[in-house]
């Protein structure tokens, strides 16, 4: 049985264009960010206020953040790494901000530049200030289901580390397959651990499309979330993009969206216009001059 009621977190705009090698102008990502606010989209992924020698892609965060039409129902949270991310992020609007953490230390080093320990200090600093202006946090997880680095990663350590996240005061934890290495039975593994330490209502998953896996381990996880209010709250993506020498692509928001009507689980009654979704991915294929890898804007172009 599925959740009634499914949230869509869009990081599109932020996971999809954070690693484009040319820098898409700013005017072209806050229009996509209206066009998929326009889709009745709930939650959408604005930017990143991480350092633009990292993400030079990113650097017109608060440009972004400033210059898109904020609708009143929607809401547009922005990872911050750390107090200086945050802080920036605040100045520029942001009403909702993202601490996002790996399970495996390499990656913590090369994505965040500190170990997994040193993170969870800069992540409590950003959680203490945000408490105080009542600024809500989402925790990532990244490397939950497997690491490019070290391979394989323990269940009962993204289970340990999603506890001390949702203790810190992260509201929601999302569980990052940020390699889309994931297949059903690894994440039915991985979810029954975390499930033990936080509750099925505070988590998320956020499934990357490398080997085809992600809407298969999305339901996987819709499986799950039976229990307590019914819902698994689902993070996936709509842009093509290559993360890490091409070993991740995203999962479609259309695709997704698709799935949910034929199943009849997914957005009933939550909104979200598929046309409206397609519109928006159609419009930064063509900024990009990428033709889509959606399977359902692909067969729309068939007929
Ligand atoms: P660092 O170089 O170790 O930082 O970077 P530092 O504290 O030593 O400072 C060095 C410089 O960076 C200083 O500037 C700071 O001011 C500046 P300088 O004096 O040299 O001119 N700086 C900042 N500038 C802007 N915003 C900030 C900031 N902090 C310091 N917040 C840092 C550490 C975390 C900043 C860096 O490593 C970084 O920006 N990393 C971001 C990496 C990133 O964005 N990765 C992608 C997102 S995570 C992801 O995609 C996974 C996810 O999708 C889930 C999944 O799939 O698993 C979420
Ligand atoms: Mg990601």
């Amino acid at each position: 049985e599925y959740p009634k009621f499914v949230k869509v977190v869009e990081v599109g705009p932020r996971d999809g264009l954070q690693n484009e090698k040319e820098i898409v102008p700013t005017g072209v990502k806050i229009h996509l960010i209206d066009m998929l606010s326009e889709a009745g989209l709930p939650v959408i992924e604005a930017t990143s206020f991480v350092s633009s020698k990292w993400v030079p892609q990113l650097a017109d965060h608060t440009d972004v953040l400033r210059g898109i039409q904020k609708k009143p129902h929607v809401r547009y949270p922005v990872l911050t790494p750390n107090i200086q991310g945050f802080h920036n992020a605040v100045a520029a609007g942001a009403a909702e901000v993202a601490v996002f953490a790996s399970v495996s230390e390499t990656f913590s080093k090369k994505n965040i530049n500190c170990s997994i320990d040193e993170s969870m200090l800069r992540f409590q600093e950003v959680i203490n200030a945000a408490k105080e202006q009542k600024i809500p946090v989402r925790g990532y997880i990244s490397c939950a289901l497997g690491c490019p680095y070290e391979g394989q990663m323990e269940p009962s350590k993204v289970a340990e580390l999603a506890k001390r996240l949702y203790g810190m005061g992260c509201y929601e934890i999302s569980l990052g397959d940020t390699i889309g290495v994931g297949t059903p039975g690894s994440m039915l593994k991985m979810l029954q651990k975390v499930m033990k330490e936080v509750p099925v209502n505070a988590l998320a998953v956020h499934c990357h499309d490398t080997y085809g896996q992600a809407l298969p381990n999305i339901l996987t996880a819709l499986q799950q979330g039976r229990g307590a209010f019914g819902n698994l709250i689902q993070a996936f993506h709509k842009l093509p993009t290559e993360i890490k020498k091409d070993l991740s692509n995203l999962i479609k928001t259309e695709d997704l969206r698709y799935t949910g009507l034929i199943y009849g689980f997914l957005g009933r009654g939550d909104g979200v216009n598929l046309a409206k979704v397609m519109e928006a991915g159609d419009f930064i294929c063509y900024a990009l001059q990428r033709k889509t890898n959606s399977k359902v804007a692909q067969a729309k172009y068939k007929t």
